[in-house]
């Protein structure tokens, strides 16, 4: 078992802010941090992703990939969100990841740095959509690919599916902060998610946060979903 814990990270996947709000306050107890990505804030823009996260540690889901220096602007406007976490895509390559660890770095101060993590292969993506795209190989080969090289250029992690924590543990170590969607407690409605573990699974794995949506969102007392997944990750 490693010595780290996994924390609870809470998907308010709407684009209304009094209800993103809600959860957000029902669970904050449970939760070591919440996620807004594309939809809440195309929605209803950064000013409102501030407000909603409130006290609560963000996870800002984004997943910029543009070229470097577009990228580094973008995060450079994100000084007032004050994001604990933001994503890039790592298929963006090199240059444009370690762009985007500079531009982190000149944006927020030392106490107040996001982690940049990468996203290496949406789990939309299957071997034979790899291979439309001119990738050959398998999804796990790519994920490790392209983990090591977010890493390399300056990642602090990686979003990864929980299968594919184990492959990216044993290539890449300890290092690398791991944050998993896809994930199910034993019973749950697995929806649109196809690979998944449930929370207890997927620490045991090796996950530093995981990432859940609907399990909390989608039932009749969120709170009490929160706190089932928060125990089941500290028992
Ligand atoms: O509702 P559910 O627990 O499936 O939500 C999971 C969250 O993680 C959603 O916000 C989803 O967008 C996100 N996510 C995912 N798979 C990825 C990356 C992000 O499910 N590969």
């Amino acid at each position: 078992m490693r010595g780290r814990s996994t924390r609870l990270i809470v998907a308010l996947d709407t684009k209304d802010t009094a209800q993103a709000v809600n959860w957000r306050q029902a669970t904050a107890a449970h939760a070591g941090a919440v996620k807004l990505g594309l939809e809440f804030t195309y929605a209803s823009g950064l000013e409102a992703v501030r407000a909603v996260a409130g006290d609560s540690p963000l996870f800002l889901d984004l997943k910029l990939h543009d070229i470097p220096n577009t990228v580094a602007s973008a995060i450079g406007s994100l000084a007032g969100v004050r994001p604990a976490m933001l994503t890039i895509h790592a298929s963006g390559g090199r240059a444009m990841i370690a762009a985007a660890r500079a531009a982190v770095d000149a944006t927020f101060p030392a106490q107040a740095r996001p982690l940049l993590l990468g996203v290496t292969v949406l789990t939309s993506m299957d071997e034979a959509g790899l291979h439309e795209i001119g990738v050959p190989g398998s999804v796990k080969a790519q994920v490790i690919r392209l983990g090591r090289l977010a890493m390399e250029a300056g990642a602090d992690g990686l979003v990864c599916s929980p299968h594919e924590i184990t492959p990216l543990r044993q290539a890449l170590g300890e290092d690398p902060v791991l944050v998993v969607p896809g994930i199910r407690p034993a019973g749950s409605a697995a929806g649109d998610q196809k690979r998944i573990m449930t929370p207890a699974q997927a620490r045991a794995a090796g996950a530093d946060w995981i990432v859940v949506g609907r399990p909390i969102t989608r039932a009749a007392d969120p709170a009490a979903a929160a706190a089932a997944i928060a125990a089941e990750l500290a028992a």
